[in-house]
């Protein structure tokens, strides 16, 4: 009885939710996260990015990753590989080298191949996968301007996709963005670099959708979105979910949460090839909402004591849809 147990029952692949090292000593939350019939999938926060993976070029740490990995292994959950290739959380090094294009794209193509590599094998089944490259785009759909867009164009995407297929040949390989829940320019524009990757041959299988949303605001074009993006051939997954408010929260607000839960697991219940869904920490004791969104929060389905909200009703409620 739980999330992913319900979630399986009704032909998904997984329910799962992000962790982070510092949170596993804390023995009250671990007995919730441990819980395969809760959750069957675990993504690290942060152990797995660049800045933890390789602080200095070519020396690679995978002490907090392997904690998580493993943590994933004894629970019989999957694992996310979260992530390769981002803008942010990236160590000084790759930041604030003068790259050429040849250059960059060996630290790419050693960043991504190492750390792929490491993880091999440390799955359960064929469905373990990668966020390979991470938040690609601006909310107008263009790139956005990093160090590896700036030195290479959207050939970066290629080399990391390209160099994460050769390390883990068995692993999904997806592209992950925010802003890309419902119809628009963004999600255009993913959907426009998923055709044009396929067309060259480069390998890509699935897009995360990272959701994190706002009470109220649910885009009503989810599930049409989501489709849109499958038919391309690509799967798809709630990779991130979390619905924020500003606080106090009320009754009313978290009513409204519960509803939006519903909203967004039912969207991905109601389209064949979203796979699982896994929400960006199952706590608001360890969400990173309020460090971020100054006076908002409260955005997961447990509170702070990890007792329960009404939130938590509204996804049984979608997974029952
Ligand atoms: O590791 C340092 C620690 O040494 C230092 O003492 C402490 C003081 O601020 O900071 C620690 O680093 C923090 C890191 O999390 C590890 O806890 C950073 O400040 C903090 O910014 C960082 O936040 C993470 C954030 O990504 C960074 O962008 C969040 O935990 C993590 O949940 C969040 O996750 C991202 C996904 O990767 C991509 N999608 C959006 C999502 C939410 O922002």
């Amino acid at each position: 009885n739980g999330l992913n147990a319900l979630a399986k029952t009704q032909g998904k692949l997984y329910f799962g939710s992000a962790t982070d090292n510092p949170e596993l000593t804390n023995t009250a939350y671990t007995a919730i996260l441990d819980n395969n019939m809760m959750f069957g999938q675990i993504t690290p926060g942060n152990s797995m990015k660049w800045d933890a993976t390789e602080p200095e070029p070519g020396t690679f740490t995978f002490s907090g990753g392997d904690q998580i990995a493993d943590l994933a292994k004894t629970n019989g959950q999957l694992l996310r590989g979260h992530n390769t290739v981002w803008y942010s959380q990236l160590p000084s090094w790759v930041t604030s080298t003068s790259w050429n294009a040849t250059g960059l794209t060996a630290a790419i193509q050693r960043h991504v191949s190492t750390v792929v590599g490491h993880y091999k094998g440390q799955s359960l089944s064929s469905s373990y996968s990668w966020d390979v490259v991470n938040e690609p785009f601006n909310d107008d759909g263009t790139f956005r301007s990093d160090v590896f867009y700036d030195t290479l164009g959207e050939s970066y995407i290629s080399i990391a996709l390209i160099a994460a297929r050769a390390a883990d040949p068995n692993a999904k390989l997806y592209i992950n963005d925010y802003n890309i829940e419902g119809t628009g320019a963004k999600s255009t524009a993913m959907q426009n670099l998923v055709t044009s990757l396929k067309s060259q041959g480069v390998p890509i299988d699935g897009v995360g959708i990272e959701s994190h949303l706002i009470v109220g605001e649910v885009p009503t074009t989810m599930q049409e979105n989501l489709e849109a993006i499958t038919a391309l051939g690509v799967e798809v997954a709630i990779t991130e979910l979390d619905i924020r408010m500003t606080l106090p929260e009320t009754a009313a607000l978290l009513d409204q949460q519960k509803t939006d839960y519903q909203t967004v697991i039912s969207a991905c219940m109601a389209v064949e090839k979203c796979v699982g869904m896994t929400v960006w920490d199952y706590t608001d004791l360890y969400s990173w909402v309020p460090s971020t969104f100054s006076g908002q929060g409260a955005a997961c389905p447990w509170d702070e004591n990890l007792d329960r909200k009404p939130a938590y009703d509204g996804i049984v409620a979608g997974l029952q849809s």
